[in-house]
């Protein structure tokens, strides 16, 4: 099939993009190189540099198309709350602009980059894709601006789409690809390898006094492979089953921020200077996903999401 991948450069993009040559696919990056980084392209792909935000830019990327990967967009959920205008424009704006262009040239198929910020503070645990949407962050509201206008496109135009709920992508890929670190990162796990690679002097540590077995907050890592895999499990439902998917993609179970350095340190061979410091405002203490829905319709599960292969993938790109 003949794919776009919006923000086809960027982190999980670039990822996906290897994934979808793999299997034979014809893709087609369209990427502004805000964040995205060249040397992470895979070579088999077209390059339009462009913007999603620009029209002539998406009718030259859709001719022809059959499926849209749309990962382009501000993913800074601090920022948001600071410069909402920002992350309006463009995860808001921006998707509606695709979106619209897809449907005058008659592509209906989109694959979406939804977060686990659609649904703010827990309510109970694992969150499975029923638990109340309330974003605590303007980030994950665009998020769920989106995906409540993809139900309606769905219902009004016919759009068949997959919005995907990822927890918190991590790792780099397992065969060693791609090698540009990604820009902007503020998931722990590139912090703590940065902090590993005396690239930053301190690692701090928001809180160590949460009602966790070490004391630090619990989060669901999911490696970018198999987020990368879940992708694809996700077109060929909506190309075959010819029904719309929203899914979590997590693994079901959560590390603390202790665990993550003390597996990097295992990793590395080397200790990891960290801080502990006050708590952040808005963290929750546990954010696990149930993902026995991505399971039962996908038949997905994360094969590469432990901290040992987390750590090893990253390694190569933060050593050489
Ligand atoms: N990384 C995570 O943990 C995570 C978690 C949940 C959801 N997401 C979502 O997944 C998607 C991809 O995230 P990522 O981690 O790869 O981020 P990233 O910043 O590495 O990649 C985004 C890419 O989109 C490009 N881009 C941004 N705005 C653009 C525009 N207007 N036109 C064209 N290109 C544009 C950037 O240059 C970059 O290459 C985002 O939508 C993000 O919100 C990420």
């Amino acid at each position: 099939m003949k794919i776009l991948v919006t923000g086809g450069a960027g982190y999980i993009g670039s990822h996906v993009v290897h994934e979808l040559n793999d299997q034979g696919h014809e893709v087609i990056i369209l990427d502004n190189f805000s964040l995205g980084r060249q040397e992470n392209v895979d070579k088999r792909s077209v390059v339009i540099e462009g913007d999603v935000r620009n029209r002539s830019d998406l009718d030259k990327g859709l001719q022809g198309v059959d499926v849209v990967f749309h990962f382009a967009a501000w993913k800074a959920a601090g920022e948001s709350m600071i410069h909402p205008q920002k992350f309006a424009e463009n995860n808001i704006a921006g998707t509606i602009n695709l979106l619209n262009a897809m449907l005058d040239h008659n592509v209906d198929k989109f694959v979406f980059s939804s977060s686990a910020a659609v649904y703010g503070n827990p309510e109970y645990l694992p969150i499975d894709e029923q638990h109340p949407k309330n974003p605590t962050n303007y980030y994950g509201y665009t998020k769920l601006a989106i995906e409540e206008n993809l139900a309606w496109y769905s219902r009004l135009k016919g759009l068949h789409y997959a919005a995907l709920r990822y927890f918190n992508a991590t790792g780099y890929d397992v065969k060693g690809r791609i090698r540009g670190k990604e820009k902007n990162a503020a998931n722990l796990s590139p912090v703590v390898m940065e902090a590993a690679a005396g690239l930053r002097n301190e690692l701090q540590v928001y809180g160590d006094d949460y009602n966790t077995p070490d004391g630090t907050c619990i989060r669901d890592y999911i490696h970018v492979n198999d987020l990368a895999d879940a992708h694809l499990k996700a077109m060929d439902y909506i190309v075959k089953e010819n029904n719309n998917l929203i899914v979590n993609l997590g693994t079901g179970s959560g590390h603390s921020v202790l665990d993550v350095i003390h597996a990097a340190e295992a990793e590395v061979g080397k200790k990891i200077p960290y801080k502990i410091v006050g708590r952040r405002a808005g963290d929750p203490e546990n954010l696990i996903a149930s993902s026995e829905l991505a399971y039962k319709l996908l038949g997905w599960k994360a094969k590469y999401s432990d901290l040992h292969t987390i750590f090893s993938s990253m390694k190569p790109v933060y050593f050489g």
